[in-house]
């Protein structure tokens, strides 16, 4: 029997009998179905497209959180020796156990930007991309711990290729190219929502997008680079999303906290913030069914979204900021447990299709499809004591998420701008502002300079800034 054949039998067997008579039509659609995990097919579309899976039943408590800071400590956050969590985090990146891992495989529809979102300028004066300011805080890492820090990306289908040029244009910014690697995550096809067949983007492709972040566990197996992290000793992978330009790509407290501390089983770590307000569009971190997990915006009700606990202080208010440490071997049993490993999410979506029928591409008006991504955090609930770290917003969280408004290129400008003005004044700069104290300067300071005020102390500085000025440091 030909593959073709073979291929049809396993399309009728699984519920696509118009995808093996797509397949007859157009054989080159064979190396697009090669790639797709036909056996969960099924099962998948009877859970997610035929039935709308509902959040889990039960009432949602606070997650506990720690803090370094004590005006932060409350009844869910509890207080943690800072300096000792430092100590072992920097003895983490000294003996060379940590890598950065950069999520990028995203499709930045919200931010209408025609490539990928590492390559968006983002810094407040000089523009820098993401990738930029991200490869610098490694470049200053590297020049404190004394070794190279090795850097995964992981890109998509879609983006892989313009990543790489991108980087390799860029000569990777300083960084060794040896050192750093991409791989693409997996893809997922996009079903019809009415009766759950895998649609066509033309005739001889399936309508695929990126599993979600959450693929990532079989990525980093997959592609290897789990392998290549133990090879080198590497224990702690350090996870952040492409989309927030201060994000500490290497903390040592967060670190610490992850790996040495009693708070922690040393399989995965969060960040949190406070929420700014109850409609922040962020997940929160909270208990459920006994397990602590992430709950997203739009799975909450109202009334979850706006209780305020005795301190006024929102209930379920600690925002997911989607940076995570997780070690290497709870990332290889993620990976390892496939289909079983974590949930699927369905988001409706609107997606242009091929109609083989018609042989006509056809763009509906509204949402047609279903598809349906992992998410990272999901695998907290297998952690045994997952941490979460509460931060200081202003200095971690400049999101550029949308075109226009809250978290936009502008908003994080502000915010970074906001961040480097506060250093320069601790560090003695007069720094003008206008009668509501707000900054008036754009101010930018590289990675490279400092990456935190405390380290303005060894760098030449003006004794004022001018009012309207743009400065890069
Ligand atoms: C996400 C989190 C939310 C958190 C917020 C903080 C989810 C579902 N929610 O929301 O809890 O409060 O960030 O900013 O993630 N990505 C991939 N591959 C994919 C999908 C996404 O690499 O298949 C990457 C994107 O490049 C991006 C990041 O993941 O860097 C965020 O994905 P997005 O879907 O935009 O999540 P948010 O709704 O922003």
């Amino acid at each position: 029997m030909s593959e073709i054949e073979s291929m049809c039998g396993r399309l009728q067997q699984c519920g696509q009998p118009e995808l093996a008579q797509a397949l007859v039509a157009a054989p080159s659609l064979l190396e697009d179905l090669r790639r797709v995990d036909l056996d969960a097919i099924p099962s998948l579309v009877q859970r997610f497209v035929r039935s709308r899976p509902t959040p889990p039943e039960g009432d949602l408590a606070p997650a506990t959180c720690v803090t370094t800071d004590a005006g932060s400590a409350t009844d869910t956050v509890r207080l943690v020796d800072q300096a000792a969590l430092q100590s072992a985090g920097e003895a983490m990146l000294a003996e060379g156990r940590v890598a950065v891992f950069t999520v990028a495989g995203g499709q930045g529809t919200r931010l209408g930007w025609n490539g990928p979102k590492g390559t968006f300028p983002a810094s407040p004066v000089t523009g820098k991309p993401l990738f930029r300011l991200f490869a610098e805080q490694i470049l200053a890492a590297q020049g404190r711990w004394g070794r190279p820090i090795r850097w995964y990306i992981m890109t998509s289908e879609a983006n892989d290729a313009e990543t790489r040029g991108f980087f390799l244009d860029n000569r990777c910014f300083g960084l060794d190219r040896r050192q750093i690697m991409m791989f693409p995550q997996g893809m997922m096809p996009a079903f019809d929502a009415a009766e759950g067949r895998v649609l066509l983007s033309d005739s001889t492709s399936l309508a695929m997008s990126p599993d979600g972040h959450g693929g990532c566990y079989a990525a980093l197996l997959n592609s290897g680079a789990l392998d290549q992290m133990e090879g080198r000793g590497i224990d702690a992978i350090s996870y952040h999303q492409v989309d927030n330009p201060l994000a500490p790509v290497l903390d040592p407290v967060f670190l610490g906290l992850h790996a040495r501390s009693d708070e922690s089983s040393g399989e995965f770590s969060s960040k949190m913030v406070s929420k700014a307000g109850p409609d922040e569009k962020v997940g929160v971190f909270a208990i459920r069914g006994g397990a602590p997990g992430v709950v997203e915006y739009s799975d909450m009700t109202e009334s979850q979204t706006t209780a305020t606990d005795s301190g006024g202080h929102l209930r379920l208010g600690a925002g997911n900021v989607a940076m995570h440490v997780i070690s290497c071997e709870f990332a290889r049993r993620i990976a390892d447990a496939g289909e079983a490993s974590l949930p699927w999410h369905r988001a409706d979506k609107k997606v242009a299709f091929y109609d083989p029928a018609t042989s006509r591409t056809v763009t509906p008006e509204g949402p047609n499809a279903v598809k349906l991504e992992r998410f990272v955090f999901d695998a907290m609930a297998t952690a045994t004591r997952p941490a979460i770290l509460k931060v200081d917003r202003a200095s971690q969280f400049a999101p550029i998420k949308n075109a226009t408004g809250v978290d936009s290129a502008e908003s994080s400008r502000q915010i970074q701008s906001a961040l480097y003005g506060s250093w320069l004044e601790s560090a003695g700069v007069r720094v003008p502002r206008d009668e509501d104290g707000r900054l008036d300067a754009t101010i930018e300071i590289s990675p490279l300079t400092a990456l935190s005020a405390a380290d303005l102390a060894d760098v030449p500085l003006p004794e004022a800034i001018t009012p309207g000025a743009s400065v890069s440091l």
